[in-house]
């Protein structure tokens, strides 16, 4: 498994880092399997797999019960963990121990939270206890109701808040920094000014890796697939394909077939049942 210092030499030597989401057992494996270098159970498990409208709705338990069976899908890879809306914005007791509920459940190598002001705290707090923090900055899903659910920091402003921030998350303990949905341009400033590396999600090919959400990647039950995001198979066209054959074949009485039956003995069957 990767480590944290792993990931600052990949930075330096520019060897991008490949970040994906899971959300359960196959999904990690296969995740895995193709060389993933981190796995993220991302709270978007609310809307990819819960079918939420938000990721607001999703709970300390749906974190955790999703994290173990992603955990147990792929032991040998770097895990991150999002913590969900409203578990780190009470107080800081609360934030502490539903973070290191979350941490020791899912047997996770960090946890994710989004934005900073308020949120830099949070960030030294669980540094300091011992929780590696990957800090999220841009479009920040579980506010986008009062943020917005689009580009960020398109303004001179509004990008100096973002570079100013990010530099905040490194200097409160963050290991690592996602970037949402901002300008390339943006990007590669804040990627640069930074020692820790910055994984960028529709932020541009120059930060220091990528992270896209596994059903967008693959095209499974995704509904709406944003700018950023490239569909390298179609397996719900597959999967489509595969079980209107099932119910065809059952219909038709093509399937089961004598390859797929289990026999006995005929003079057996008459002795029991004949
Ligand atoms: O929940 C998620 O999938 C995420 C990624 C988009 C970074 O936070
Ligand atoms: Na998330």
């Amino acid at each position: 498994m990767k480590t944290t210092t792993d990931f600052i030499n990949m930075k330096k030597e520019n060897d991008k880092i490949i970040m994906l989401t899971a959300y359960d057992y196959p999904s990690a494996k296969l995740a895995e399997n193709a060389g993933v270098e981190i796995l993220l159970v991302g709270d978007s498990l609310g809307m990819v797999v819960l079918g939420y409208d938000s990721t607001v709705p999703v709970t300390m338990e749906d974190m955790i019960h999703h994290g173990k069976a992603t955990r147990r899908g792929a032991k040998d890879t770097f895990l991150v963990v999002d913590m969900p809306f409203g578990s780190y914005h009470g107080s800081m007791d609360t934030t502490l121990s539903n973070a290191i509920r979350l941490f020791q459940e899912t047997n996770a190598q960090a946890l994710k939270i989004e934005g900073a002001d308020e949120v830099i705290e949070v960030i030294r707090l669980l540094s300091r206890t011992g929780i590696p923090v990957v800090a999220h900055l841009g479009l920040l899903p579980q506010s986008a109701s009062v943020s917005g659910y689009k580009v960020q920091g398109k303004t001179a402003q509004a990008a100096q808040k973002l570079i100013e921030d990010a530099k905040k998350c490194e200097a409160a303990g963050a290991i690592m920094v996602v970037l949402e949905c901002i300008p390339y341009q943006l990007a590669k400033t804040i990627t640069d000014a930074l020692t820790i590396p910055v994984i960028g999600i529709g932020a541009g090919a120059e930060t220091d890796g990528q992270v896209l959400v596994f059903h967008d990647t693959v095209t499974y039950g995704s509904h709406h697939m944003p700018k950023f995001v490239k569909a390298f198979a179609e397996a719900g066209k597959e999967i489509t394909n595969g079980l209107t054959q099932y119910v065809d074949e059952v219909k038709s009485g093509q399937f089961p077939a004598v390859a797929h039956r289990f026999t006995m003995k005929d003079e057996e069957f008459q002795q029991l049942y004949g």
